[in-house]
């Protein structure tokens, strides 16, 4: 039996992170015999809810000036990981799946604090074991965004969009020196072809476990 593993999809928005998780979740179950949970950050908590009103410029909370922003996605990933993943890995045969984890914080809120004070804050939190970061030009990004429509969250005009990619290079560099393991998978074409170079890299690392 497969011991309980913690798998994270990263990337900008808009570069399919949330449908790749759902694919790789498909496979794991059905391919591997997996039992997965699927979650997400911000999360379905009361602090992630208050969080993702807070990215909203519309709502009042939208008001919260991006200081503080660093410290509501810390309070809601320790809720998420007291009540979400941390039971789910305490489960025989149970992988917890997350769409985003601390990574995005190291690379969206360094932008108002810098890094070393994002990894600071984050420095608590369980490590997960594998990270695939989707890559993905932030025109394409975009271009994307606009196709589903829906509010647009503070975070995604172009140039912020350049600047948190430059970030998360700084930020798999970080991870990387403390021993995470991190893989990049190029985000163009379709969901198909991405699914499948996400699950090329999942199988790999299955294969090279111990
Ligand atoms: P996202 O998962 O992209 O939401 P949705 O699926 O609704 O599009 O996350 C919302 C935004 O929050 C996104 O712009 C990234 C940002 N974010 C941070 O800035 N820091 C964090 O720690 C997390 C988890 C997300």
């Amino acid at each position: 039996m497969l011991s309980p593993q913690f798998l994270v999809i990263e990337g900008l928005d808009g570069s399919g992170g949330t449908t790749q998780v759902a694919r790789l979740a498909d496979w794991l179950r059905s391919d591997r015999g997996v039992e997965v949970l699927c979650t997400n950050e911000p999360s379905n908590g009361p602090v992630g809810r208050f969080v993702r009103r807070s990215l909203n410029p519309a709502s009042s909370e939208g008001r919260l000036g991006d200081g503080v922003l660093p410290y509501l996605f810390a309070a809601d990933r320790r809720d998420h990981l007291d009540r979400v993943v941390l039971p789910a890995l305490e489960r025989p045969n149970s992988w917890v799946l997350s769409d985003r984890y601390y990574h995005s914080s190291l690379a969206y809120q360094s932008l108002s604090i810098g890094l070393p004070a994002v990894a600071q804050l984050n420095a608590p939190f369980r490590a997960p074991d594998l990270t695939v970061m989707i890559d993905l030009e932030p025109e394409v990004c975009l271009e994307r965004i606009a196709q589903r429509g829906g509010v647009r969250e503070r975070f995604e005009a172009l140039d912020r969009l350049r600047t948190i990619r430059d970030a998360y290079e700084d930020v798999i560099e970080h991870c990387r020196t403390r021993g995470e393991t991190i893989h990049r998978v190029s985000g163009d074409g379709d969901i198909e072809a991405v699914a499948d170079r996400i699950r090329d890299v999942v199988s790999r690392w299955m294969e090279d476990r111990p």
